[in-house]
Protein backbone atom coordinates (compact mmCIF):
# COMPACT_ATOMS: atom_id res chain seq x y z
CA UNK A 1 0.00 0.00 0.00
CA UNK A 2 1.50 3.53 -0.56
CA UNK A 3 1.96 5.90 2.04
CA UNK A 4 -0.60 8.85 1.57
CA UNK A 5 1.93 11.52 1.17
CA UNK A 6 3.85 9.61 -1.77
CA UNK A 7 1.52 11.45 -4.08
CA UNK A 8 2.57 14.42 -2.73
CA UNK A 9 6.17 14.13 -3.02
CA UNK A 10 5.82 13.41 -6.50
CA UNK A 11 3.58 15.97 -7.74
CA UNK A 12 3.39 19.04 -6.22
CA UNK A 13 0.26 20.47 -8.12
CA UNK A 14 -0.16 22.75 -11.08
CA UNK A 15 1.27 26.11 -9.23
CA UNK A 16 3.39 23.69 -6.51
CA UNK A 17 5.79 21.79 -9.09
CA UNK A 18 6.94 26.30 -10.04
CA UNK A 19 7.45 26.98 -6.23
CA UNK A 20 11.38 26.91 -6.35
CA UNK A 21 11.48 29.35 -9.38
CA UNK A 22 8.64 31.81 -8.64
CA UNK A 23 7.83 31.64 -4.65
CA UNK A 24 8.67 35.25 -3.07
CA UNK A 25 8.94 36.96 -6.69
CA UNK A 26 6.17 35.80 -9.23
CA UNK A 27 3.77 33.84 -5.68
CA UNK A 28 4.13 34.91 -2.42
CA UNK A 29 5.43 38.25 -3.26
CA UNK A 30 6.17 40.31 -0.01
CA UNK A 31 4.81 43.81 -0.50
CA UNK A 32 5.59 46.10 2.27
CA UNK A 33 4.64 49.45 4.21
CA UNK A 34 1.21 50.97 4.37
CA UNK A 35 -1.13 50.15 1.46
CA UNK A 36 -1.11 52.69 -0.76
CA UNK A 37 -0.50 53.05 -4.72
CA UNK A 38 3.43 52.99 -3.81
CA UNK A 39 4.59 50.20 -1.71
CA UNK A 40 7.39 48.34 -0.96
CA UNK A 41 8.73 45.20 -3.18
CA UNK A 42 12.10 43.68 -1.97
CA UNK A 43 13.72 46.83 -0.50
CA UNK A 44 12.00 49.41 -3.60
CA UNK A 45 9.28 51.24 -3.92
CA UNK A 46 6.92 50.07 -6.70
CA UNK A 47 3.35 51.74 -7.86
CA UNK A 48 1.26 48.79 -6.82
CA UNK A 49 -1.18 47.69 -8.75
CA UNK A 50 -2.27 44.55 -7.35
CA UNK A 51 -4.97 45.27 -3.92
CA UNK A 52 -8.30 45.48 -4.62
CA UNK A 53 -8.47 48.90 -2.30
CA UNK A 54 -10.62 50.05 -4.65
CA UNK A 55 -11.41 53.53 -3.02
CA UNK A 56 -8.10 53.34 -1.00
CA UNK A 57 -10.10 53.08 2.53
CA UNK A 58 -6.99 50.55 3.62
CA UNK A 59 -4.84 53.33 5.08
CA UNK A 60 -7.38 56.75 5.59
CA UNK A 61 -6.61 57.70 8.86
CA UNK A 62 -10.41 57.89 10.20
CA UNK A 63 -10.33 54.29 9.48
CA UNK A 64 -7.19 53.24 10.93
CA UNK A 65 -8.35 55.04 14.13
CA UNK A 66 -11.66 52.91 14.14
CA UNK A 67 -9.96 49.67 13.69
CA UNK A 68 -7.63 50.63 16.29
CA UNK A 69 -9.86 52.05 19.21
CA UNK A 70 -11.86 49.06 18.45
CA UNK A 71 -9.05 46.82 19.12
CA UNK A 72 -8.48 48.57 22.23
CA UNK A 73 -11.90 48.58 23.50
CA UNK A 74 -12.51 44.68 22.63
CA UNK A 75 -8.99 42.82 21.84
CA UNK A 76 -9.80 40.10 19.22
CA UNK A 77 -11.45 37.50 21.02
CA UNK A 78 -15.23 39.17 21.51
CA UNK A 79 -17.85 38.40 21.24
CA UNK A 80 -16.70 34.15 21.93
CA UNK A 81 -18.42 31.46 19.80
CA UNK A 82 -20.81 30.55 16.96
CA UNK A 83 -23.53 33.83 16.82
CA UNK A 84 -26.22 31.44 17.47
CA UNK A 85 -24.61 30.42 21.00
CA UNK A 86 -22.72 33.55 22.42
CA UNK A 87 -21.45 35.17 19.86
CA UNK A 88 -24.47 37.42 19.15
CA UNK A 89 -23.94 40.92 19.82
CA UNK A 90 -26.41 44.50 18.90
CA UNK A 91 -23.26 46.01 17.12
CA UNK A 92 -23.63 42.79 14.55
CA UNK A 93 -27.59 43.36 14.14
CA UNK A 94 -26.74 47.00 13.54
CA UNK A 95 -24.44 46.39 10.72
CA UNK A 96 -26.66 43.58 9.00
CA UNK A 97 -29.84 46.01 9.23
CA UNK A 98 -27.26 48.94 7.55
CA UNK A 99 -26.02 46.54 4.56
CA UNK A 100 -29.20 45.75 3.98
CA UNK A 101 -30.74 48.86 3.40
CA UNK A 102 -27.73 49.86 2.16
CA UNK A 103 -28.37 47.07 -0.93
CA UNK A 104 -32.13 47.65 -1.23
CA UNK A 105 -33.09 44.40 0.66
CA UNK A 106 -35.00 43.50 3.96
CA UNK A 107 -32.26 41.56 5.61
CA UNK A 108 -28.77 40.74 5.56
CA UNK A 109 -26.78 38.17 7.40
CA UNK A 110 -22.83 38.55 8.45
CA UNK A 111 -20.19 36.09 6.92
CA UNK A 112 -16.70 35.44 8.51
CA UNK A 113 -15.09 34.93 5.20
CA UNK A 114 -16.07 35.56 1.40
CA UNK A 115 -15.04 32.17 0.13
CA UNK A 116 -16.51 30.06 3.12
CA UNK A 117 -19.61 32.23 3.62
CA UNK A 118 -20.42 32.20 -0.18
CA UNK A 119 -20.09 28.44 -0.70
CA UNK A 120 -21.67 27.50 2.02
CA UNK A 121 -24.56 30.15 1.22
CA UNK A 122 -24.95 27.98 -1.93
CA UNK A 123 -24.89 24.64 0.22
CA UNK A 124 -27.66 25.31 1.88
CA UNK A 125 -29.53 27.60 -0.40
CA UNK A 126 -29.97 24.27 -2.55
CA UNK A 127 -31.33 20.32 -1.61
CA UNK A 128 -30.50 17.28 -3.75
CA UNK A 129 -33.47 17.52 -5.52
CA UNK A 130 -32.71 21.01 -6.97
CA UNK A 131 -30.31 22.14 -9.63
CA UNK A 132 -27.65 24.92 -10.20
CA UNK A 133 -26.99 26.55 -13.40
CA UNK A 134 -23.66 28.62 -13.09
CA UNK A 135 -21.43 30.73 -15.24
CA UNK A 136 -18.19 28.76 -16.62
CA UNK A 137 -15.70 30.97 -15.39
CA UNK A 138 -17.72 31.39 -11.28
CA UNK A 139 -14.72 32.22 -8.90
CA UNK A 140 -13.56 28.74 -6.80
CA UNK A 141 -15.72 29.74 -4.03
CA UNK A 142 -18.47 28.91 -6.41
CA UNK A 143 -17.33 26.00 -7.74
CA UNK A 144 -16.45 24.93 -3.83
CA UNK A 145 -20.14 25.60 -3.22
CA UNK A 146 -21.18 23.46 -6.15
CA UNK A 147 -19.10 21.14 -5.12
CA UNK A 148 -21.05 20.12 -1.88
CA UNK A 149 -24.64 20.13 -4.31
CA UNK A 150 -25.50 16.56 -4.52
CA UNK A 151 -28.27 17.10 -7.09
CA UNK A 152 -27.95 18.16 -10.97
CA UNK A 153 -25.46 21.03 -11.78
CA UNK A 154 -24.81 22.56 -15.53
CA UNK A 155 -22.60 25.07 -16.20
CA UNK A 156 -23.39 28.01 -18.80
CA UNK A 157 -20.26 29.68 -21.24
CA UNK A 158 -19.27 32.37 -19.77
CA UNK A 159 -21.50 35.54 -19.76
CA UNK A 160 -23.49 33.71 -22.81
CA UNK A 161 -27.24 34.01 -22.60
CA UNK A 162 -27.96 31.88 -25.22
CA UNK A 163 -25.85 28.74 -23.58
CA UNK A 164 -27.58 29.89 -20.39
CA UNK A 165 -31.19 29.86 -21.59
CA UNK A 166 -30.53 26.16 -22.96
CA UNK A 167 -28.54 24.98 -19.84
CA UNK A 168 -32.26 26.64 -17.90
CA UNK A 169 -34.13 24.07 -20.28
CA UNK A 170 -32.11 21.64 -19.11
CA UNK A 171 -32.61 22.24 -16.06
CA UNK A 172 -36.13 22.52 -16.28
CA UNK A 173 -36.58 19.24 -17.84
CA UNK A 174 -34.41 17.75 -14.46
CA UNK A 175 -35.92 19.79 -12.12
CA UNK A 176 -39.37 18.73 -12.93
CA UNK A 177 -38.34 15.27 -12.32
CA UNK A 178 -36.98 15.72 -9.02
CA UNK A 179 -39.36 18.11 -8.11
CA UNK A 180 -36.73 20.84 -6.98
CA UNK A 181 -36.21 23.97 -8.42
CA UNK A 182 -33.27 25.79 -9.89
CA UNK A 183 -30.53 28.21 -9.11
CA UNK A 184 -28.74 30.65 -11.11
CA UNK A 185 -25.38 32.11 -10.56
CA UNK A 186 -23.37 34.84 -11.73
CA UNK A 187 -20.67 37.17 -10.52
CA UNK A 188 -21.41 41.08 -10.88
CA UNK A 189 -17.68 41.71 -11.85
CA UNK A 190 -15.65 39.00 -13.24
CA UNK A 191 -12.83 39.31 -11.19
CA UNK A 192 -9.44 38.13 -13.99
CA UNK A 193 -11.33 39.65 -17.01
CA UNK A 194 -13.67 42.86 -15.46
CA UNK A 195 -16.42 41.85 -17.57
CA UNK A 196 -19.61 42.41 -15.96
CA UNK A 197 -22.12 39.69 -15.63
CA UNK A 198 -25.23 40.39 -17.89
CA UNK A 199 -27.36 40.51 -14.81
CA UNK A 200 -29.80 42.37 -16.86
CA UNK A 201 -30.11 40.15 -19.53
CA UNK A 202 -30.30 37.04 -16.79
CA UNK A 203 -33.05 38.48 -14.80
CA UNK A 204 -34.82 39.19 -17.81
CA UNK A 205 -35.11 35.31 -18.53
CA UNK A 206 -37.19 35.35 -15.19
CA UNK A 207 -40.48 36.27 -17.37
CA UNK A 208 -40.25 32.12 -19.47
CA UNK A 209 -37.98 30.05 -16.71
CA UNK A 210 -38.56 29.31 -12.96
CA UNK A 211 -35.51 30.01 -11.05
CA UNK A 212 -33.92 31.79 -8.26
CA UNK A 213 -30.08 34.26 -9.04
CA UNK A 214 -27.58 34.75 -6.84
CA UNK A 215 -25.02 36.99 -7.27
CA UNK A 216 -21.59 37.00 -6.13
CA UNK A 217 -20.61 41.14 -6.09
CA UNK A 218 -17.14 40.95 -4.73
CA UNK A 219 -15.87 43.33 -6.98
CA UNK A 220 -19.01 45.26 -7.75
CA UNK A 221 -20.05 46.40 -4.30
CA UNK A 222 -18.20 49.67 -3.79
CA UNK A 223 -17.53 50.19 -7.20
CA UNK A 224 -20.46 50.28 -9.48
CA UNK A 225 -23.81 51.59 -8.78
CA UNK A 226 -25.38 54.75 -6.78
CA UNK A 227 -22.91 55.47 -4.08
CA UNK A 228 -21.22 51.79 -4.66
CA UNK A 229 -23.83 50.26 -4.12
CA UNK A 230 -23.07 47.18 -6.76
CA UNK A 231 -23.14 45.67 -10.11
CA UNK A 232 -27.38 44.83 -9.05
CA UNK A 233 -27.93 48.64 -8.80
CA UNK A 234 -25.55 49.53 -11.72
CA UNK A 235 -27.43 47.18 -14.00
CA UNK A 236 -31.30 48.35 -12.69
CA UNK A 237 -32.18 44.86 -11.58
CA UNK A 238 -31.23 44.71 -7.98
CA UNK A 239 -34.47 43.69 -7.18
CA UNK A 240 -34.15 40.96 -9.22
CA UNK A 241 -31.27 39.66 -7.48
CA UNK A 242 -32.82 37.03 -5.04
CA UNK A 243 -29.66 36.89 -2.73
CA UNK A 244 -27.03 39.34 -3.31
CA UNK A 245 -23.40 38.60 -1.56
CA UNK A 246 -20.11 40.78 -1.41
CA UNK A 247 -17.35 40.58 0.76
CA UNK A 248 -15.42 43.01 2.95
CA UNK A 249 -11.65 41.94 1.33
CA UNK A 250 -11.87 44.72 -1.68
CA UNK A 251 -14.25 47.89 -1.24
CA UNK A 252 -14.30 47.77 2.19
CA UNK A 253 -10.56 46.88 2.78
CA UNK A 254 -11.33 44.04 5.52
CA UNK A 255 -12.07 40.61 6.29
CA UNK A 256 -15.46 39.22 6.40
CA UNK A 257 -18.49 39.40 4.02
CA UNK A 258 -22.44 39.27 3.99
CA UNK A 259 -24.98 37.69 2.09
CA UNK A 260 -28.26 40.29 1.90
CA UNK A 261 -31.97 38.72 0.57
CA UNK A 262 -35.73 38.67 1.93
CA UNK A 263 -36.31 38.14 5.40
CA UNK A 264 -37.29 34.66 5.27
CA UNK A 265 -34.69 33.48 3.27
CA UNK A 266 -31.94 35.49 5.59
CA UNK A 267 -33.71 33.72 8.62
CA UNK A 268 -33.74 30.14 6.61
CA UNK A 269 -29.66 31.13 6.19
CA UNK A 270 -29.17 32.18 9.68
CA UNK A 271 -30.78 28.74 11.25
CA UNK A 272 -29.17 26.44 7.98
CA UNK A 273 -26.02 27.78 7.54
CA UNK A 274 -23.17 25.17 8.53
CA UNK A 275 -20.18 27.25 8.45
CA UNK A 276 -21.52 30.00 10.24
CA UNK A 277 -23.96 27.90 12.73
CA UNK A 278 -20.43 25.91 13.95
CA UNK A 279 -17.69 28.62 13.53
CA UNK A 280 -17.30 31.58 15.36
CA UNK A 281 -18.61 34.93 15.05
CA UNK A 282 -17.34 38.16 13.15
CA UNK A 283 -14.81 39.37 15.91
CA UNK A 284 -16.16 43.12 16.92
CA UNK A 285 -13.05 45.16 15.62
CA UNK A 286 -14.28 44.46 12.19
CA UNK A 287 -17.69 44.47 12.34
CA UNK A 288 -17.20 48.12 13.85
CA UNK A 289 -14.74 48.48 11.04
CA UNK A 290 -17.56 47.84 8.88
CA UNK A 291 -19.99 50.09 9.77
CA UNK A 292 -17.56 52.84 9.50
CA UNK A 293 -16.17 51.96 6.05
CA UNK A 294 -20.36 51.42 5.05
CA UNK A 295 -20.56 55.25 6.27
CA UNK A 296 -17.56 56.09 3.78
CA UNK A 297 -19.41 54.75 1.21
CA UNK A 298 -22.61 55.89 2.12
CA UNK A 299 -21.43 59.71 2.72
CA UNK A 300 -17.37 60.36 0.79
CA UNK A 301 -18.53 59.56 -3.17
CA UNK A 302 -15.73 61.51 -4.08
CA UNK A 303 -13.74 58.43 -3.38
CA UNK A 304 -15.58 56.28 -5.77
CA UNK A 305 -15.31 59.22 -8.50
CA UNK A 306 -11.68 59.44 -7.70
CA UNK A 307 -11.05 55.65 -8.42
CA UNK A 308 -13.34 56.33 -11.47
CA UNK A 309 -11.19 59.09 -12.90
CA UNK A 310 -8.05 57.12 -12.12
CA UNK A 311 -9.90 54.03 -14.67
CA UNK A 312 -10.61 56.04 -17.34
CA UNK A 313 -7.64 57.61 -17.29
CA UNK A 314 -5.65 54.00 -17.24
CA UNK A 315 -7.83 52.39 -19.73
CA UNK A 316 -8.38 55.41 -21.93
CA UNK A 317 -4.50 55.45 -21.95
CA UNK A 318 -3.66 52.20 -22.74
CA UNK A 319 -6.14 52.06 -25.51
CA UNK A 320 -4.43 55.09 -27.33
CA UNK A 321 -1.49 53.20 -26.91
CA UNK A 322 -2.71 50.48 -29.04
CA UNK A 323 -2.73 47.84 -25.81
CA UNK A 324 -5.55 45.02 -25.82
CA UNK A 325 -7.68 45.37 -22.50
CA UNK A 326 -10.40 43.14 -23.71
CA UNK A 327 -14.02 43.72 -22.44
CA UNK A 328 -13.98 45.08 -18.92
CA UNK A 329 -16.50 47.13 -18.05
CA UNK A 330 -15.20 47.65 -14.67
CA UNK A 331 -12.25 49.10 -12.68
CA UNK A 332 -10.00 46.17 -13.31
CA UNK A 333 -8.31 45.96 -16.24
CA UNK A 334 -6.35 43.27 -18.19
CA UNK A 335 -4.09 43.88 -20.34
CA UNK A 336 -3.17 41.22 -23.12
CA UNK A 337 0.51 40.62 -24.54
CA UNK A 338 1.29 37.58 -26.56
CA UNK A 339 4.40 35.72 -25.29
CA UNK A 340 5.69 32.64 -23.54
CA UNK A 341 5.82 31.57 -19.76
CA UNK A 342 9.24 32.28 -19.61
CA UNK A 343 9.28 35.50 -21.76
CA UNK A 344 6.92 36.76 -19.45
CA UNK A 345 8.54 36.13 -16.20
CA UNK A 346 11.57 38.24 -17.94
CA UNK A 347 8.92 41.32 -18.55
CA UNK A 348 7.36 40.72 -15.08
CA UNK A 349 11.16 41.01 -13.55
CA UNK A 350 11.68 44.25 -15.95
CA UNK A 351 8.93 45.96 -14.91
CA UNK A 352 9.04 45.44 -11.42
CA UNK A 353 12.86 45.85 -11.11
CA UNK A 354 13.66 48.66 -13.65
CA UNK A 355 10.27 50.41 -14.41
CA UNK A 356 9.26 49.82 -10.57
CA UNK A 357 5.68 48.68 -11.72
CA UNK A 358 3.87 45.97 -9.61
CA UNK A 359 0.96 44.24 -10.84
CA UNK A 360 0.00 40.76 -10.86
CA UNK A 361 0.58 38.40 -14.26
CA UNK A 362 -1.30 35.26 -15.90
CA UNK A 363 -0.50 32.95 -17.86
CA UNK A 364 -1.51 29.26 -19.15
CA UNK A 365 -3.25 27.41 -17.64
CA UNK A 366 -5.65 29.83 -15.98
CA UNK A 367 -5.74 31.51 -19.87
CA UNK A 368 -4.70 30.21 -23.14
CA UNK A 369 -1.43 28.96 -24.22
CA UNK A 370 0.31 31.83 -25.47
CA UNK A 371 -0.88 34.77 -24.42
CA UNK A 372 0.46 36.80 -20.94
CA UNK A 373 -2.29 39.07 -19.08
CA UNK A 374 -0.59 41.35 -16.96
CA UNK A 375 -3.88 42.62 -14.49
CA UNK A 376 -4.03 46.14 -12.97
CA UNK A 377 -6.59 46.92 -10.49
CA UNK A 378 -6.45 50.92 -9.94
CA UNK A 379 -7.89 52.39 -6.56
CA UNK A 380 -8.70 56.11 -5.09
CA UNK A 381 -4.94 56.43 -4.24
CA UNK A 382 -3.40 56.02 -7.52
CA UNK A 383 -2.15 59.26 -9.11
CA UNK A 384 -2.11 60.72 -12.44
CA UNK A 385 1.34 60.41 -12.53
CA UNK A 386 1.54 56.84 -11.95
CA UNK A 387 -0.70 56.32 -14.19
CA UNK A 388 1.21 58.10 -17.10
CA UNK A 389 4.86 56.65 -15.66
CA UNK A 390 2.65 53.12 -15.88
CA UNK A 391 1.63 53.86 -19.26
CA UNK A 392 5.13 54.83 -20.80
CA UNK A 393 6.58 51.38 -18.89
CA UNK A 394 3.96 49.32 -20.78
CA UNK A 395 4.93 51.00 -24.47
CA UNK A 396 8.64 50.00 -23.51
CA UNK A 397 8.08 46.71 -22.13
CA UNK A 398 5.86 45.97 -25.69
CA UNK A 399 8.46 46.78 -27.86
CA UNK A 400 11.05 45.07 -25.95
CA UNK A 401 8.58 42.14 -26.09
CA UNK A 402 8.35 42.51 -29.60
CA UNK A 403 11.58 42.78 -30.52
CA UNK A 404 12.69 39.30 -28.80
CA UNK A 405 15.04 41.22 -25.83
CA UNK A 406 12.62 38.85 -23.33
CA UNK A 407 13.11 35.92 -25.48
CA UNK A 408 16.91 36.30 -25.50
CA UNK A 409 17.16 36.89 -21.94
CA UNK A 410 14.74 33.89 -20.78
CA UNK A 411 17.31 31.56 -23.11
CA UNK A 412 20.47 33.29 -21.02
CA UNK A 413 19.11 31.85 -17.69
CA UNK A 414 18.15 29.19 -18.99
CA UNK A 415 21.08 28.28 -21.08
C1 LIG B 1 -15.74 36.77 -6.79
C2 LIG B 1 -15.18 36.51 -5.43
N1 LIG B 1 -15.95 35.93 -4.50
C3 LIG B 1 -15.48 35.68 -3.27
C4 LIG B 1 -14.19 35.97 -2.90
C5 LIG B 1 -13.70 35.59 -1.53
O1 LIG B 1 -13.77 36.63 -0.63
P1 LIG B 1 -12.89 36.65 0.71
O2 LIG B 1 -11.53 37.11 0.35
O3 LIG B 1 -13.67 37.57 1.60
O4 LIG B 1 -12.85 35.25 1.28
C6 LIG B 1 -13.36 36.60 -3.82
C7 LIG B 1 -11.98 36.96 -3.43
O5 LIG B 1 -11.03 36.85 -4.14
C8 LIG B 1 -13.86 36.88 -5.13
O6 LIG B 1 -13.09 37.46 -6.06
Amino acid sequence: MRDLFDRIHENKGPLGKWASQAEGYFVFPKLEGPISNRMKFKGKEVITWSVNDYLGLANLPEIRKVDAEAALEYGSAYPMGARMMSGHTDLHEQLEQELATFVDKEAAYLLNFGYQGILSTVDTLVSKDDVIVYDVDAHACIVDGVRLHLGKRFTYQHNNVESLEKNLKRATKVAEQTGGGILVISEGVFGMRGEQGKLKEIAALKKQYNFRFLVDDAHGFGTLGENGKGAGNEQGVQDQIDVYFATFAKSMASTGAFVAADKEIIDYLKYNMRSQMFAKSLQMQLVKGALKRLDMLRTRPDLKAKLWENVDALQNGLKEKGFDIGTTQSCVTPVYLKGSIPEAMALVKDLRENYGIFCSIVVYPVIPKGLILLRLIPTATHTLEDIQITLDAFASIREKLENGTYKRLSESVTA
